[in-house]
């Protein structure tokens, strides 16, 4: 979407994967932005704190939307402003059906005046879930209609605002949703873990990443897929795991959206979501999804043209035990007599020059992440 954001993928956090509906308050959210604001990750390049679903209750006689009163007693605009005081920008959540995932109001017939008071409240991002929706209601013409609304009351207050769009990939959004959003899910809910497909449309981290692979080209700066925020430090998977999910994350250009406990997370966590030389490979001014390269078996390669004619790479081990992979400078546009400069993005240290290929020992549900430059 041309509204001058989103120019590299939106970094920030969101209160669904770990808060949840029941843990989601005004004091949560507080405690997110001070974190941001103070242990290093604003620098880092996080900058949107969003409120998912359950921030709301229902209509006034007005159709005006009322806030959760019991878990925001100060109101949606004393917490923007909050976020906003941090140096940060403030998100919200609605559903383009009549209730939200939690059942709570969605924005079906009421999109002008929602948007109109989001930007009064000073909100910086609106994600737009596809639940509760009508019997035959047009994705497109619903986001679209939300598009506009937005635009309407971002000329009203000066105020541009993100819109992702959240129909989970229902309606091949990569499809149409360049001109209408700046991000879009593009599978079902990512849960915390490696490989678990749920009947209901749940993915693990490989699950989603197979999906993203083959839509890559749709994706690039102002309108991106989105494989779903983040669940590094929620606890399930282990930190190899925790440290792929992140580096593919990355890879693929994807949002990054932290979506743990921030205010409480182990120095483990802390170091994933800080890694600078991985967030710069997200945040590429090229702004080019990478994509799987080579597959054999459980080996694979992952590559990502950046803006300094460099690639990064991932080398990804989804087998068993620990194994020997190699990424060859054919599978990444170089010429194989090219003389490249390896450096590993996680250990942070120049491994050398290599011409033909690249090649290391991963572990098991691990990556081997480096950027090449010849
Ligand atoms: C859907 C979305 C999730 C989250 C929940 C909230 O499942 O895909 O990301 O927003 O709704 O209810």
């Amino acid at each position: 979407l041309d509204n001058g954001l989103a120019k590299t993928p939106p970094m920030g956090w969101n209160s669904w994967n770990k808060f949840a509906c029941d843990g989601l308050n005004e004091k949560v959210v507080r405690e997110s932005a001070d974190t941001i604001a103070s242990n290093g990750m604003k620098e880092a390049g996080y900058q949107y704190v969003n409120l998912d679903d359950c921030w709301q209750s229902s209509r006034d006689a007005d159709g005006n939307i009322v806030v959760d009163s019991a878990h925001f007693p100060s109101g949606i605009k004393a917490l923007a402003d909050y976020v906003h005081s941090k140096g940060l920008k403030f998100g919200l959540y609605s559903d383009a059906g009549t209730l939200t995932c939690a059942k709570r109001p969605g924005s079906i017939g009421h999109e002008y005046q929602d948007a109109l008071q989001y930007a009064k409240w000073g909100v910086d991002y609106l994600k737009e879930d596809w639940c509760s929706t009508l019997p035959g209601q047009s994705a497109e013409s619903s986001y679209t209609l939300m598009r506009d609304a937005l635009a309407d009351a971002a000329k009203k207050t000066g105020h541009p605002i993100l819109f992702s769009l959240c129909e989970w990939g229902s309606n091949k959004p990569w499809l149409w949703a360049g001109p209408v959003g700046n991000m879009w899910r593009s599978t079902g809910d990512i849960q915390d873990c490696w490989d678990c497909k749920k009947d209901w449309g749940g993915n693990g981290v490989v699950q989603i990443i197979d999906l993203l692979d083959p839509i890559y080209s749709y994706a690039g700066p102002g309108h991106w897929n989105d494989p779903d925020m983040l669940e590094v430090g929620n606890g399930k998977m282990s930190s190899e795991e925790d440290r792929s999910h992140f580096s593919l994350w990355a890879l693929l250009a994807a949002p990054l959206l932290a979506g743990n406990d921030i205010a409480n997370m182990s120095p483990d966590t802390k170091e994933i979501l800080l890694n600078k030389e991985v967030i710069a490979v997200d945040q590429d001014t090229l702004g080019i999804q990478g994509h799987r390269v080579k597959k054999s078996g459980d080996l694979e390669v992952w590559s990502k043209q950046l803006a300094d004619g460099g690639r990064a790479v991932i080398l990804l081990n989804r087998g068993p035990s620990t194994a020997s992979i190699s990424a060859d400078w054919g599978d990444i546009g170089y010429p194989s007599a090219l003389k490249a400069n390896v450096r590993d993005l996680w250990t942070k240290k120049d491994v050398g020059k290599f011409a033909a290929n690249y090649t290391a020992q991963v572990p098991s549900h691990g990556v081997v992440m480096v950027r090449v430059n010849p």
